[in-house]
């Protein structure tokens, strides 16, 4: 299975922070956003990404992430001119996918927990795969309805009135039909190709499962300020708690096997004597 990673949008809901700032590269805590994202790809078994960007912000992506050789993985990356809509990456993203299934995620979706290693998908699966978890503010997000049974009643994207409060997280999971199902969406009101409508070709299709996410995942968005903040100080808590490093490529690689434990501590010691290379050093030497 392949990854896309996308890193596009203009951010504005956080002006003046991402005015000159792509949002993924701001700080959650001790590192920027994408690590996140990016590690939870990873953790995934995943080590080939496509990383698509702005056209402003490529260049920046790159210097951070390198071509992911230094972490047995390939990273390659594209650009998105216009925020037109997060359905686009699977255009942007065609030949890359090729006949590939393809791990989508936003790159301002943060993760935490094992248990989405234990619902995501094997390589040959076929068919789409979306997760659902209850939200305060379902009015937000992509939202899932469910009858008693579990189908699909209805998907739609920020809903006025939305149907029920399971939102679903930008963590989606395609065949490589996807690449097809992308060139019939059509532009929605607010101009964008919206993912909910992919999510509506697979139901359509009757290959569309839901998965409800697992108690003990933690599912954060950082698009907004007051979500940003939470984010800080969850990744804070749980790292000073529980010593271990939330969000680490690095450490991801190790434990899929990517790379091995010297290797590893090389990458620490790049770190030199920032705290992030602190962590991954006292992790290493309890190993
Ligand atoms: C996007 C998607 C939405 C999804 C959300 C998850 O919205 O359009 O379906 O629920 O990501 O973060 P955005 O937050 O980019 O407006």
């Amino acid at each position: 299975m392949k990854g896309i990673l996308l890193a596009g949008g203009t951010g504005s809901r956080l002006y003046p922070m991402t005015k000159t700032v792509s949002k993924q590269l701001l700080p959650v805590y001790d590192k920027p956003m994408v690590y996140y994202p990016l590690s939870t790809l990873l953790s995934l078994g995943i080590s080939k990404v496509l990383i698509v960007t702005t056209p402003k912000d490529k260049d920046s992506f790159q210097a951070l992430l390198g071509d992911g050789s230094s972490l047995g993985c390939s990273f390659s990356y594209a650009v998105q001119p216009k925020p037109n809509g997060l359905a686009e990456a699977f255009l942007i993203g065609a030949d890359f996918i090729g006949t590939d299934s393809v791990a989508l995620i936003l790159g301002d979706n943060l993760f935490y927990g094992s248990a989405i290693q234990k619902q995501s998908p094997s390589a040959g699966f076929t068919g789409g795969l979306i997760f659902g978890t209850h939200v305060q503010n379902p009015e937000r997000y992509g939202i899932v309805e469910l009858d008693a049974e579990g189908n699909v009643k209805s998907i739609e994207e920020k809903p006025k009135t939305p149907k029920s409060n399971l939102a679903i997280p930008g963590l989606y999971f395609f065949d490589h039909t996807v690449v097809e199902k992308a060139k019939q969406v059509k532009p929605s009101a607010r101009d964008e190709l919206e993912i909910t409508d992919i999510h509506n070709a697979y139901w359509k299709e009757d290959s569309l499962r839901v998965a409800i996410l697992e108690q003990g995942t933690a599912w954060l968005d950082t698009g907004t300020v007051q979500s940003l903040s939470k984010a800080h100080v969850f990744v804070e808590a749980i790292q000073s708690r529980q010593g271990v490093l939330v969000g680490s490529p690095e450490l991801a690689a190790y434990k899929e096997g990517f790379i091995d434990l010297p290797q590893l501590k090389a990458l620490a010691l790049n770190y030199k004597d920032a705290e992030y290379g602190k962590y991954l050093k006292r992790w290493i030497d309890e190993q």
